[in-house]
Protein backbone atom coordinates (compact mmCIF):
# COMPACT_ATOMS: atom_id res chain seq x y z
CA UNK A 1 0.00 0.00 0.00
CA UNK A 2 2.32 3.09 -0.97
CA UNK A 3 1.97 6.07 0.92
CA UNK A 4 0.06 4.83 3.35
CA UNK A 5 0.69 6.23 6.78
CA UNK A 6 2.44 4.01 9.43
CA UNK A 7 -0.11 2.30 11.41
CA UNK A 8 -2.85 4.82 10.25
CA UNK A 9 -6.01 2.27 10.38
CA UNK A 10 -8.88 3.29 12.27
CA UNK A 11 -10.80 0.28 14.33
CA UNK A 12 -13.68 -0.14 11.78
CA UNK A 13 -11.17 -0.96 9.25
CA UNK A 14 -9.19 -3.63 11.11
CA UNK A 15 -11.05 -6.61 9.34
CA UNK A 16 -8.16 -9.42 9.16
CA UNK A 17 -6.35 -9.80 12.47
CA UNK A 18 -2.79 -12.15 12.90
CA UNK A 19 -1.98 -13.72 16.23
CA UNK A 20 1.31 -14.59 16.30
CA UNK A 21 1.85 -17.77 18.89
CA UNK A 22 -1.21 -20.15 19.90
CA UNK A 23 -0.44 -21.02 23.05
CA UNK A 24 -3.09 -20.79 25.51
CA UNK A 25 -3.57 -17.23 25.04
CA UNK A 26 -3.31 -16.91 21.36
CA UNK A 27 -5.57 -19.22 20.86
CA UNK A 28 -7.88 -17.69 23.03
CA UNK A 29 -7.38 -14.04 21.43
CA UNK A 30 -7.68 -15.67 18.21
CA UNK A 31 -10.79 -17.28 19.30
CA UNK A 32 -12.21 -13.98 20.69
CA UNK A 33 -11.17 -12.03 16.75
CA UNK A 34 -12.90 -14.85 15.07
CA UNK A 35 -16.06 -15.00 17.05
CA UNK A 36 -16.69 -11.18 16.30
CA UNK A 37 -16.69 -11.19 12.96
CA UNK A 38 -12.89 -10.74 12.10
CA UNK A 39 -11.00 -13.46 9.33
CA UNK A 40 -7.36 -14.43 11.71
CA UNK A 41 -4.08 -15.56 10.43
CA UNK A 42 -2.16 -17.68 12.88
CA UNK A 43 0.41 -18.30 12.83
CA UNK A 44 3.08 -20.85 15.17
CA UNK A 45 6.35 -21.40 13.74
CA UNK A 46 5.92 -25.24 15.75
CA UNK A 47 4.01 -27.33 14.12
CA UNK A 48 3.05 -29.43 16.57
CA UNK A 49 2.01 -26.12 18.34
CA UNK A 50 0.04 -24.97 16.13
CA UNK A 51 -2.11 -28.16 15.82
CA UNK A 52 -2.43 -27.89 19.92
CA UNK A 53 -3.70 -24.38 19.72
CA UNK A 54 -5.78 -24.84 16.79
CA UNK A 55 -7.59 -27.97 19.03
CA UNK A 56 -7.68 -25.44 22.39
CA UNK A 57 -9.72 -23.30 20.07
CA UNK A 58 -12.03 -26.02 18.55
CA UNK A 59 -12.38 -27.60 22.12
CA UNK A 60 -13.13 -23.92 23.16
CA UNK A 61 -15.74 -24.00 20.35
CA UNK A 62 -16.95 -27.02 20.69
CA UNK A 63 -17.60 -26.07 24.98
CA UNK A 64 -19.78 -23.59 23.88
CA UNK A 65 -22.12 -25.35 21.51
CA UNK A 66 -22.51 -28.32 24.69
CA UNK A 67 -23.65 -25.37 27.09
CA UNK A 68 -26.38 -24.47 24.00
CA UNK A 69 -24.42 -20.85 23.48
CA UNK A 70 -23.08 -21.82 20.18
CA UNK A 71 -24.69 -23.27 17.29
CA UNK A 72 -22.84 -26.26 15.16
CA UNK A 73 -22.73 -23.83 12.16
CA UNK A 74 -21.64 -21.05 14.24
CA UNK A 75 -19.10 -23.62 15.58
CA UNK A 76 -17.82 -24.22 12.09
CA UNK A 77 -17.88 -20.53 10.76
CA UNK A 78 -16.08 -19.56 13.13
CA UNK A 79 -13.61 -21.98 13.27
CA UNK A 80 -13.09 -21.43 9.17
CA UNK A 81 -12.39 -17.71 9.79
CA UNK A 82 -8.91 -19.32 11.23
CA UNK A 83 -6.13 -20.10 9.36
CA UNK A 84 -3.27 -21.85 10.36
CA UNK A 85 0.10 -20.27 9.40
CA UNK A 86 3.51 -21.15 9.87
CA UNK A 87 6.03 -18.20 8.89
CA UNK A 88 5.53 -14.81 10.03
CA UNK A 89 5.19 -13.54 6.34
CA UNK A 90 1.85 -14.90 6.29
CA UNK A 91 0.90 -11.54 8.43
CA UNK A 92 1.12 -9.27 5.64
CA UNK A 93 -1.87 -9.07 4.94
CA UNK A 94 -3.37 -8.26 8.17
CA UNK A 95 -4.69 -5.12 9.20
CA UNK A 96 -3.96 -5.70 13.06
CA UNK A 97 -0.79 -7.90 14.39
CA UNK A 98 -0.98 -9.38 18.02
CA UNK A 99 2.19 -10.83 19.32
CA UNK A 100 1.71 -13.37 22.07
CA UNK A 101 5.10 -15.11 22.56
CA UNK A 102 6.37 -16.35 25.31
CA UNK A 103 7.04 -13.66 27.89
CA UNK A 104 10.51 -12.81 27.00
CA UNK A 105 12.13 -9.53 25.96
CA UNK A 106 14.49 -10.84 23.29
CA UNK A 107 12.30 -12.86 21.60
CA UNK A 108 9.43 -10.15 21.44
CA UNK A 109 11.82 -8.05 20.27
CA UNK A 110 13.38 -9.82 17.30
CA UNK A 111 9.39 -10.92 16.91
CA UNK A 112 8.42 -7.02 16.69
CA UNK A 113 11.51 -6.65 14.33
CA UNK A 114 10.34 -9.29 12.00
CA UNK A 115 6.77 -8.05 11.72
CA UNK A 116 7.35 -4.50 11.28
CA UNK A 117 9.38 -5.30 8.24
CA UNK A 118 6.39 -7.82 6.68
CA UNK A 119 3.72 -6.36 8.02
CA UNK A 120 1.93 -3.41 6.05
CA UNK A 121 2.84 -0.06 6.46
CA UNK A 122 -0.67 1.20 7.66
CA UNK A 123 -0.60 -2.15 9.89
CA UNK A 124 -0.85 -1.87 13.71
CA UNK A 125 1.44 -4.18 15.71
CA UNK A 126 0.29 -5.12 18.94
CA UNK A 127 1.79 -7.38 22.07
CA UNK A 128 -0.25 -8.97 24.51
CA UNK A 129 2.60 -8.70 26.67
CA UNK A 130 1.53 -9.17 30.61
CA UNK A 131 4.43 -7.23 32.14
CA UNK A 132 7.29 -6.39 29.61
CA UNK A 133 7.85 -2.69 28.64
CA UNK A 134 6.35 -2.08 25.32
CA UNK A 135 8.78 0.87 24.95
CA UNK A 136 11.65 -1.62 25.09
CA UNK A 137 9.88 -4.22 23.25
CA UNK A 138 8.95 -1.80 20.30
CA UNK A 139 12.17 -0.62 20.54
CA UNK A 140 13.96 -1.94 17.40
CA UNK A 141 11.07 -1.07 15.13
CA UNK A 142 11.57 1.35 12.59
CA UNK A 143 8.03 2.62 13.19
CA UNK A 144 7.36 2.60 16.75
CA UNK A 145 4.55 5.16 16.13
CA UNK A 146 2.36 1.75 14.98
CA UNK A 147 3.41 -0.92 18.49
CA UNK A 148 0.70 -0.77 20.97
CA UNK A 149 0.18 -3.01 24.31
CA UNK A 150 -3.38 -5.38 23.78
CA UNK A 151 -3.16 -7.00 27.01
CA UNK A 152 -5.78 -10.08 27.18
CA UNK A 153 -6.94 -12.05 30.45
CA UNK A 154 -7.16 -15.60 30.38
CA UNK A 155 -9.56 -17.01 29.38
CA UNK A 156 -9.24 -14.33 27.23
CA UNK A 157 -13.05 -15.34 25.41
CA UNK A 158 -14.30 -14.77 29.81
CA UNK A 159 -12.44 -12.47 30.49
CA UNK A 160 -13.66 -8.50 29.53
CA UNK A 161 -10.82 -6.57 30.43
CA UNK A 162 -8.48 -5.42 27.58
CA UNK A 163 -5.88 -3.18 29.01
CA UNK A 164 -5.06 -1.03 26.35
CA UNK A 165 -1.27 0.35 26.68
CA UNK A 166 0.27 3.46 25.19
CA UNK A 167 4.20 4.14 25.46
CA UNK A 168 5.41 7.88 24.90
CA UNK A 169 6.31 6.93 21.02
CA UNK A 170 2.72 5.37 20.40
CA UNK A 171 0.66 7.35 18.02
CA UNK A 172 -2.74 9.18 19.52
CA UNK A 173 -4.28 7.32 16.87
CA UNK A 174 -3.21 3.57 17.02
CA UNK A 175 -4.26 3.86 20.85
CA UNK A 176 -7.66 5.30 20.03
CA UNK A 177 -8.11 2.75 17.10
CA UNK A 178 -7.07 -0.71 19.66
CA UNK A 179 -9.39 1.26 22.11
CA UNK A 180 -12.31 0.91 19.62
CA UNK A 181 -11.45 -2.58 18.50
CA UNK A 182 -11.40 -4.12 22.38
CA UNK A 183 -14.83 -2.36 22.40
CA UNK A 184 -15.67 -4.16 18.98
CA UNK A 185 -14.83 -7.42 20.96
CA UNK A 186 -17.34 -6.96 23.43
CA UNK A 187 -14.16 -5.86 25.96
CA UNK A 188 -13.57 -3.41 28.42
CA UNK A 189 -10.73 -1.33 27.71
CA UNK A 190 -8.88 0.07 30.25
CA UNK A 191 -6.08 2.85 29.60
CA UNK A 192 -2.98 2.95 30.75
CA UNK A 193 0.82 4.06 30.17
CA UNK A 194 3.94 1.87 30.00
CA UNK A 195 4.57 0.41 33.89
CA UNK A 196 6.06 -3.03 35.00
CA UNK A 197 2.41 -5.34 35.40
CA UNK A 198 0.52 -2.50 33.69
CA UNK A 199 -3.16 -2.62 36.46
CA UNK A 200 -4.10 -5.82 37.02
CA UNK A 201 -0.92 -7.99 36.87
CA UNK A 202 0.96 -5.25 39.03
CA UNK A 203 -1.66 -5.76 41.84
CA UNK A 204 -2.08 -9.86 40.85
CA UNK A 205 0.89 -11.06 41.08
CA UNK A 206 2.42 -9.70 44.35
CA UNK A 207 -0.68 -10.99 46.18
CA UNK A 208 -0.12 -14.42 44.40
CA UNK A 209 3.14 -14.49 45.26
CA UNK A 210 2.58 -13.82 48.75
CA UNK A 211 -0.20 -17.25 49.14
CA UNK A 212 2.93 -18.95 47.24
CA UNK A 213 5.16 -17.89 50.01
CA UNK A 214 2.47 -18.81 52.83
CA UNK A 215 1.88 -21.93 51.12
CA UNK A 216 5.89 -22.82 50.67
CA UNK A 217 6.83 -21.71 54.27
CA UNK A 218 3.91 -24.42 55.78
CA UNK A 219 2.19 -20.95 56.98
CA UNK A 220 -1.19 -22.59 55.98
CA UNK A 221 -1.83 -25.33 54.01
CA UNK A 222 -2.82 -25.25 50.41
CA UNK A 223 -6.35 -25.79 50.12
CA UNK A 224 -6.86 -23.73 53.23
CA UNK A 225 -4.88 -20.72 51.29
CA UNK A 226 -7.41 -20.70 48.48
CA UNK A 227 -10.53 -21.77 50.55
CA UNK A 228 -9.95 -18.76 52.69
CA UNK A 229 -10.00 -16.72 49.56
CA UNK A 230 -13.11 -17.95 47.69
CA UNK A 231 -14.99 -18.04 50.50
CA UNK A 232 -13.83 -15.19 52.83
CA UNK A 233 -13.40 -12.88 50.44
CA UNK A 234 -15.52 -14.35 46.99
CA UNK A 235 -12.97 -14.07 44.77
CA UNK A 236 -13.85 -16.35 42.17
CA UNK A 237 -10.46 -18.68 42.83
CA UNK A 238 -8.11 -19.38 45.42
CA UNK A 239 -4.27 -17.65 44.66
CA UNK A 240 -2.96 -21.13 43.64
CA UNK A 241 -5.11 -22.24 41.85
CA UNK A 242 -5.29 -18.89 39.94
CA UNK A 243 -1.42 -19.71 39.37
CA UNK A 244 -2.04 -22.76 37.96
CA UNK A 245 -4.06 -21.17 35.36
CA UNK A 246 -1.95 -18.19 34.57
CA UNK A 247 1.08 -20.54 34.63
CA UNK A 248 3.22 -20.63 36.96
CA UNK A 249 6.66 -20.12 34.37
CA UNK A 250 4.67 -16.87 33.45
CA UNK A 251 3.93 -15.71 36.98
CA UNK A 252 7.63 -16.27 37.66
CA UNK A 253 8.27 -14.35 34.31
CA UNK A 254 5.92 -11.21 35.53
CA UNK A 255 7.58 -11.34 38.95
CA UNK A 256 10.83 -10.76 37.88
CA UNK A 257 9.66 -7.97 35.44
CA UNK A 258 7.70 -6.29 38.65
CA UNK A 259 10.85 -6.68 41.00
CA UNK A 260 13.50 -5.45 38.41
CA UNK A 261 10.77 -2.05 37.88
CA UNK A 262 9.78 -1.48 41.38
CA UNK A 263 12.20 -3.84 44.08
CA UNK A 264 10.89 -4.96 47.45
CA UNK A 265 9.79 -7.77 48.95
CA UNK A 266 6.28 -8.24 47.63
CA UNK A 267 7.92 -9.53 44.23
CA UNK A 268 10.90 -11.32 44.80
CA UNK A 269 9.42 -14.63 43.75
CA UNK A 270 8.52 -17.37 46.45
CA UNK A 271 10.79 -20.20 46.29
CA UNK A 272 7.70 -22.37 45.70
CA UNK A 273 6.97 -21.15 43.14
CA UNK A 274 10.36 -21.10 41.22
CA UNK A 275 10.92 -24.74 42.12
CA UNK A 276 7.74 -26.21 40.45
CA UNK A 277 8.48 -23.98 37.86
CA UNK A 278 11.49 -25.61 37.73
CA UNK A 279 10.25 -28.88 37.74
CA UNK A 280 8.05 -28.74 34.77
CA UNK A 281 5.09 -28.23 37.18
CA UNK A 282 3.94 -25.37 35.29
CA UNK A 283 0.13 -25.21 35.92
CA UNK A 284 -2.63 -26.74 34.12
CA UNK A 285 -1.16 -26.38 31.20
CA UNK A 286 1.43 -29.14 32.07
CA UNK A 287 -0.87 -31.31 34.12
CA UNK A 288 0.10 -30.24 37.26
CA UNK A 289 1.35 -27.47 39.16
CA UNK A 290 0.40 -26.38 43.44
CA UNK A 291 -2.44 -29.20 42.24
CA UNK A 292 -2.53 -31.91 40.06
CA UNK A 293 -4.27 -31.98 37.04
CA UNK A 294 -5.23 -35.62 35.92
CA UNK A 295 -6.57 -34.88 32.72
CA UNK A 296 -5.48 -31.84 31.01
CA UNK A 297 -7.95 -28.79 31.50
CA UNK A 298 -9.64 -30.40 34.09
CA UNK A 299 -10.61 -28.87 37.42
CA UNK A 300 -7.83 -30.12 40.27
CA UNK A 301 -8.63 -33.00 42.33
CA UNK A 302 -10.78 -32.24 45.65
CA UNK A 303 -8.98 -30.80 48.46
CA UNK A 304 -8.52 -33.34 51.75
CA UNK A 305 -10.55 -30.58 53.85
CA UNK A 306 -8.98 -29.90 56.83
CA UNK A 307 -11.89 -29.79 59.53
CA UNK A 308 -14.46 -31.62 57.25
CA UNK A 309 -13.28 -35.02 59.05
CA UNK A 310 -16.34 -37.50 58.10
CA UNK A 311 -16.38 -38.96 61.83
CA UNK A 312 -15.86 -35.74 64.35
CA UNK A 313 -15.52 -36.02 67.85
CA UNK A 314 -17.99 -34.65 70.06
CA UNK A 315 -18.58 -31.20 70.42
CA UNK A 316 -17.61 -29.96 74.03
CA UNK A 317 -19.90 -29.31 76.73
CA UNK A 318 -18.97 -26.25 78.13
CA UNK A 319 -16.93 -23.27 75.96
CA UNK A 320 -15.27 -20.56 77.87
CA UNK A 321 -15.40 -17.11 75.51
CA UNK A 322 -12.56 -14.66 76.00
CA UNK A 323 -13.18 -11.38 74.69
CA UNK A 324 -9.81 -9.78 73.91
CA UNK A 325 -11.25 -5.99 74.44
CA UNK A 326 -11.13 -4.94 70.99
CA UNK A 327 -13.65 -7.98 69.20
CA UNK A 328 -16.68 -6.20 70.42
CA UNK A 329 -19.44 -7.53 67.86
CA UNK A 330 -17.01 -10.46 66.89
CA UNK A 331 -17.44 -12.01 70.87
CA UNK A 332 -21.52 -11.40 71.08
CA UNK A 333 -21.51 -13.09 67.57
CA UNK A 334 -19.90 -16.23 68.51
CA UNK A 335 -21.51 -16.47 71.90
CA UNK A 336 -24.84 -16.08 70.08
CA UNK A 337 -24.19 -19.30 67.71
CA UNK A 338 -22.11 -21.16 70.68
CA UNK A 339 -25.57 -20.77 72.41
CA UNK A 340 -28.04 -21.25 69.44
CA UNK A 341 -25.66 -25.01 69.40
CA UNK A 342 -26.93 -25.73 72.87
CA UNK A 343 -23.67 -25.78 74.38
CA UNK A 344 -23.09 -24.39 78.15
CA UNK A 345 -20.76 -20.89 77.35
CA UNK A 346 -19.38 -19.12 80.32
CA UNK A 347 -16.94 -15.98 80.48
CA UNK A 348 -15.16 -16.63 83.96
CA UNK A 349 -11.71 -18.41 82.73
CA UNK A 350 -11.16 -19.59 86.61
CA UNK A 351 -14.24 -21.22 85.89
CA UNK A 352 -13.31 -24.92 84.65
CA UNK A 353 -14.80 -25.54 80.85
CA UNK A 354 -13.72 -28.08 77.94
CA UNK A 355 -12.39 -25.50 75.82
CA UNK A 356 -11.31 -21.75 75.82
CA UNK A 357 -12.08 -19.73 72.88
CA UNK A 358 -10.35 -16.09 72.05
CA UNK A 359 -12.80 -13.87 70.05
CA UNK A 360 -9.97 -13.04 67.74
CA UNK A 361 -9.62 -10.32 65.42
CA UNK A 362 -7.67 -10.05 62.37
CA UNK A 363 -4.68 -8.58 64.34
CA UNK A 364 -4.12 -11.85 66.05
CA UNK A 365 -3.39 -12.07 69.83
CA UNK A 366 -4.52 -15.00 70.63
CA UNK A 367 -1.68 -16.65 72.89
CA UNK A 368 -1.61 -13.15 75.14
CA UNK A 369 -5.16 -13.55 75.48
CA UNK A 370 -4.78 -17.09 76.39
CA UNK A 371 -1.99 -16.41 78.80
CA UNK A 372 -3.37 -13.95 80.36
CA UNK A 373 -6.56 -15.58 80.98
CA UNK A 374 -3.82 -18.92 82.56
CA UNK A 375 -5.81 -21.16 80.01
CA UNK A 376 -2.77 -21.19 77.55
CA UNK A 377 -3.00 -25.05 76.52
CA UNK A 378 -6.97 -25.16 76.63
CA UNK A 379 -7.21 -22.31 74.23
CA UNK A 380 -7.79 -21.72 70.29
CA UNK A 381 -8.93 -18.44 68.41
CA UNK A 382 -11.72 -18.36 66.04
CA UNK A 383 -12.37 -15.74 63.73
CA UNK A 384 -15.25 -15.06 61.07
CA UNK A 385 -13.48 -12.97 58.20
CA UNK A 386 -16.87 -12.33 56.30
CA UNK A 387 -16.40 -10.29 53.13
CA UNK A 388 -18.56 -12.54 51.28
CA UNK A 389 -21.83 -14.50 51.39
CA UNK A 390 -21.66 -17.80 52.66
CA UNK A 391 -21.31 -20.20 50.77
CA UNK A 392 -24.20 -22.31 48.33
CA UNK A 393 -23.94 -24.77 51.59
CA UNK A 394 -24.70 -22.15 53.52
CA UNK A 395 -21.45 -22.65 55.76
CA UNK A 396 -19.77 -19.67 56.99
CA UNK A 397 -16.06 -19.10 56.69
CA UNK A 398 -14.27 -19.90 60.19
CA UNK A 399 -9.95 -19.63 60.74
CA UNK A 400 -9.18 -21.60 63.75
CA UNK A 401 -6.24 -20.09 65.31
CA UNK A 402 -4.11 -22.29 67.08
CA UNK A 403 -0.85 -21.03 69.33
CA UNK A 404 2.41 -22.57 70.18
CA UNK A 405 0.75 -23.92 73.57
CA UNK A 406 -2.53 -24.96 72.50
CA UNK A 407 -2.87 -29.02 73.41
CA UNK A 408 -4.15 -31.02 70.60
CA UNK A 409 -6.80 -31.71 73.26
CA UNK A 410 -8.31 -28.58 72.87
CA UNK A 411 -7.39 -28.23 68.55
CA UNK A 412 -10.10 -31.59 68.31
CA UNK A 413 -12.46 -30.26 70.94
CA UNK A 414 -12.54 -26.86 68.54
CA UNK A 415 -12.62 -29.03 65.49
CA UNK A 416 -15.88 -30.75 66.85
CA UNK A 417 -17.32 -27.19 67.79
CA UNK A 418 -16.79 -25.79 64.30
CA UNK A 419 -18.40 -28.83 62.66
CA UNK A 420 -21.60 -28.52 64.96
CA UNK A 421 -22.02 -24.71 64.34
CA UNK A 422 -21.60 -25.26 60.79
CA UNK A 423 -18.59 -23.17 60.32
CA UNK A 424 -16.15 -24.29 57.64
CA UNK A 425 -12.68 -23.96 59.05
CA UNK A 426 -9.18 -22.86 57.75
CA UNK A 427 -6.34 -23.21 60.25
CA UNK A 428 -4.30 -19.86 60.66
CA UNK A 429 -1.18 -18.99 63.27
CA UNK A 430 -1.76 -16.70 65.31
CA UNK A 431 0.13 -13.79 63.28
CA UNK A 432 -1.07 -10.50 62.52
CA UNK A 433 -3.93 -10.09 59.79
CA UNK A 434 -4.10 -14.22 60.12
CA UNK A 435 -5.03 -15.88 57.05
CA UNK A 436 -7.92 -13.73 55.17
CA UNK A 437 -6.56 -10.78 55.91
CA UNK A 438 -2.83 -11.33 55.77
CA UNK A 439 -3.59 -11.94 52.18
CA UNK A 440 -6.23 -9.36 51.55
CA UNK A 441 -4.79 -6.48 53.61
CA UNK A 442 -1.48 -6.11 51.29
CA UNK A 443 -3.24 -6.71 48.19
CA UNK A 444 -5.83 -3.59 48.88
CA UNK A 445 -2.28 -1.53 50.29
CA UNK A 446 -1.05 -2.59 46.80
CA UNK A 447 -3.92 -1.33 45.07
CA UNK A 448 -3.94 2.25 47.63
CA UNK A 449 -0.31 2.89 47.08
CA UNK A 450 -0.87 2.32 42.68
CA UNK A 451 -3.83 5.40 43.08
CA UNK A 452 -1.40 7.39 45.79
CA UNK A 453 1.42 6.97 42.78
CA UNK A 454 -1.27 8.31 40.08
CA UNK A 455 -0.75 5.57 37.76
CA UNK A 456 -4.34 4.13 37.90
CA UNK A 457 -7.88 6.13 38.93
CA UNK A 458 -9.65 3.83 41.40
CA UNK A 459 -12.30 3.42 38.87
CA UNK A 460 -9.48 2.14 37.08
CA UNK A 461 -8.25 -0.34 39.50
CA UNK A 462 -11.41 -1.96 40.48
CA UNK A 463 -12.69 -2.29 36.69
CA UNK A 464 -9.50 -3.91 35.95
CA UNK A 465 -9.66 -6.31 38.87
CA UNK A 466 -13.57 -7.36 38.09
CA UNK A 467 -13.26 -7.70 34.59
CA UNK A 468 -9.66 -8.78 34.28
CA UNK A 469 -9.48 -11.28 37.04
CA UNK A 470 -13.32 -12.03 38.07
CA UNK A 471 -13.36 -9.97 41.30
CA UNK A 472 -17.40 -9.60 42.31
CA UNK A 473 -15.92 -6.32 43.71
CA UNK A 474 -12.63 -4.13 43.13
CA UNK A 475 -9.76 -3.68 45.93
CA UNK A 476 -11.25 -0.55 46.04
CA UNK A 477 -14.90 -1.55 46.57
CA UNK A 478 -13.27 -4.58 48.95
CA UNK A 479 -11.40 -1.44 51.09
CA UNK A 480 -14.55 0.20 51.10
CA UNK A 481 -16.72 -2.37 52.60
CA UNK A 482 -13.91 -3.75 54.77
CA UNK A 483 -13.33 -0.45 56.39
CA UNK A 484 -10.37 1.15 55.87
CA UNK A 485 -9.54 1.89 59.56
CA UNK A 486 -9.75 -1.84 59.83
CA UNK A 487 -7.69 -2.76 56.72
CA UNK A 488 -5.20 0.19 58.49
CA UNK A 489 -5.13 -1.73 61.77
CA UNK A 490 -4.18 -4.76 60.42
CA UNK A 491 -1.48 -3.62 58.07
CA UNK A 492 -0.02 -1.43 61.12
CA UNK A 493 -0.07 -5.16 63.36
CA UNK A 494 1.73 -6.75 60.23
CA UNK A 495 4.04 -4.45 59.68
CA UNK A 496 5.23 -3.71 63.02
CA UNK A 497 5.52 -7.85 63.44
CA UNK A 498 7.41 -8.17 60.30
CA UNK A 499 9.23 -4.82 59.91
CA UNK A 500 8.82 -5.07 55.69
CA UNK A 501 8.44 -1.62 54.21
CA UNK A 502 5.69 -3.43 52.09
CA UNK A 503 3.61 -3.43 54.63
CA UNK A 504 3.62 0.28 55.37
CA UNK A 505 0.61 1.54 55.54
CA UNK A 506 0.72 4.39 52.40
CA UNK A 507 -0.34 7.59 53.81
CA UNK A 508 -3.60 7.96 51.67
CA UNK A 509 -4.86 5.11 53.38
CA UNK A 510 -4.45 6.84 56.50
CA UNK A 511 -6.45 9.87 54.92
CA UNK A 512 -9.06 7.18 53.77
CA UNK A 513 -9.13 6.21 57.37
CA UNK A 514 -9.94 9.71 58.67
CA UNK A 515 -11.98 10.97 55.89
CA UNK A 516 -13.82 8.22 54.07
CA UNK A 517 -13.40 7.28 50.75
CA UNK A 518 -13.67 11.00 49.78
CA UNK A 519 -9.94 11.27 50.24
CA UNK A 520 -9.86 10.08 46.71
CA UNK A 521 -12.46 11.49 45.30
CA UNK A 522 -15.59 10.69 44.82
CA UNK A 523 -16.16 10.46 41.39
CA UNK A 524 -13.22 8.10 41.69
CA UNK A 525 -14.40 5.80 44.22
CA UNK A 526 -15.20 2.92 41.86
CA UNK A 527 -17.66 1.87 43.78
CA UNK A 528 -19.65 0.04 41.14
CA UNK A 529 -17.42 -0.76 38.87
CA UNK A 530 -19.11 2.07 37.00
CA UNK A 531 -15.84 4.26 35.78
CA UNK A 532 -14.66 5.89 32.74
CA UNK A 533 -14.15 2.88 30.41
CA UNK A 534 -16.42 0.32 31.94
CA UNK A 535 -19.68 0.08 29.85
CA UNK A 536 -21.37 -2.51 32.15
CA UNK A 537 -21.77 -4.50 35.01
CA UNK A 538 -18.24 -7.50 35.43
CA UNK A 539 -20.15 -10.52 35.28
CA UNK A 540 -21.32 -12.50 38.45
CA UNK A 541 -22.04 -8.66 39.92
CA UNK A 542 -25.29 -8.74 42.01
CA UNK A 543 -25.26 -5.33 43.33
CA UNK A 544 -25.97 -7.28 47.04
CA UNK A 545 -24.33 -5.89 49.83
CA UNK A 546 -22.11 -8.57 51.83
CA UNK A 547 -21.23 -7.71 54.69
CA UNK A 548 -18.67 -5.64 55.77
CA UNK A 549 -16.41 -7.12 58.38
CA UNK A 550 -13.01 -8.26 58.14
N1 LIG B 1 -11.72 -21.07 27.69
C1 LIG B 1 -12.90 -20.65 27.22
N2 LIG B 1 -14.00 -20.53 28.01
C2 LIG B 1 -13.89 -20.89 29.30
C3 LIG B 1 -12.70 -21.35 29.86
C4 LIG B 1 -11.58 -21.45 28.99
N3 LIG B 1 -10.39 -21.87 29.42
N4 LIG B 1 -12.90 -21.60 31.17
C5 LIG B 1 -14.18 -21.32 31.42
N5 LIG B 1 -14.78 -20.89 30.30
C6 LIG B 1 -16.14 -20.44 30.16
C7 LIG B 1 -17.12 -21.57 30.31
O1 LIG B 1 -17.36 -22.22 29.08
C8 LIG B 1 -18.34 -20.86 30.83
O2 LIG B 1 -19.00 -20.26 29.73
P1 LIG B 1 -20.61 -20.19 29.64
O3 LIG B 1 -21.05 -19.39 30.84
O4 LIG B 1 -20.86 -19.51 28.34
O5 LIG B 1 -21.11 -21.58 29.68
C9 LIG B 1 -17.77 -19.74 31.69
O6 LIG B 1 -16.43 -19.54 31.25
C10 LIG B 1 -17.76 -20.10 33.16
O7 LIG B 1 -16.99 -21.29 33.29
P2 LIG B 1 -17.30 -22.44 34.34
O8 LIG B 1 -18.76 -22.46 34.65
O9 LIG B 1 -16.68 -23.70 33.83
O10 LIG B 1 -16.42 -22.10 35.59
P3 LIG B 1 -16.48 -20.88 36.57
O11 LIG B 1 -17.82 -20.28 36.71
O12 LIG B 1 -15.81 -21.42 37.75
O13 LIG B 1 -15.56 -19.79 35.87
C11 LIG B 1 -13.48 -18.76 35.40
C12 LIG B 1 -14.27 -20.09 35.46
C13 LIG B 1 -14.12 -17.85 34.36
C14 LIG B 1 -12.08 -19.12 35.00
C15 LIG B 1 -13.55 -18.09 36.83
O14 LIG B 1 -13.12 -18.99 37.80
C16 LIG B 1 -12.71 -16.85 36.92
O15 LIG B 1 -13.14 -15.76 36.57
N6 LIG B 1 -11.48 -16.99 37.46
C17 LIG B 1 -10.52 -15.90 37.55
C18 LIG B 1 -9.65 -15.92 36.32
C19 LIG B 1 -8.61 -14.83 36.31
O16 LIG B 1 -8.30 -14.22 37.32
N7 LIG B 1 -8.04 -14.57 35.13
C20 LIG B 1 -7.02 -13.56 34.97
C21 LIG B 1 -5.67 -14.15 35.24
S1 LIG B 1 -4.38 -12.94 35.04
C22 LIG B 1 -4.10 -12.91 33.38
O17 LIG B 1 -4.65 -13.65 32.61
C23 LIG B 1 -3.09 -11.92 32.90
C24 LIG B 1 -1.93 -12.60 32.26
O18 LIG B 1 -1.08 -11.60 31.75
C25 LIG B 1 -1.16 -13.46 33.23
Amino acid sequence: MPGARIGSLAAMEIREAAVVGLGTMGAGIAEVFARHGLAVVAVEADPGALSRGMATLDASLARSVSRGRLTQAEHADIFGRIRPAARLADTAGADLVIEVVPELLAIKQQVLVQLDQVCRPDAIIATNTSSLSVTAIAAGTTHPGRVVGMHFFNPAPVMRLVEVITTVLTSPAVGEAVTALARRLGKTPVRVTDRAGFVANALLLPYLNHAARLAGTGYASREDIDVAVAEGIGLPMGPLALLDLIGLDTSLAILEVLRDEFGGTRYVPAPLLRRLAEAGRTGRKSGAGFYDYPAKGSAPAPDSGYGNNADPPPPPGTVTLIDPGRSGDRAAELASLIAAAGINLISDPAHPSDLVIVAVGPEGGVLTAAMAAGRASDAVGLHLPRLAEPNLAGTVLAELVSTRLTSARALAAAQALSARLGLRLVRSPDRPGLLVNALLCPHLRDAVAMVADGYATPGDVDTAMTLGCGYPRGPIRLLSDAGPERVLDVLRAMYSGYGDPALAPPPLLAEMAAAGLGAIGPEDAGHDGAVREAAAEPPGQTGAEPPGRT
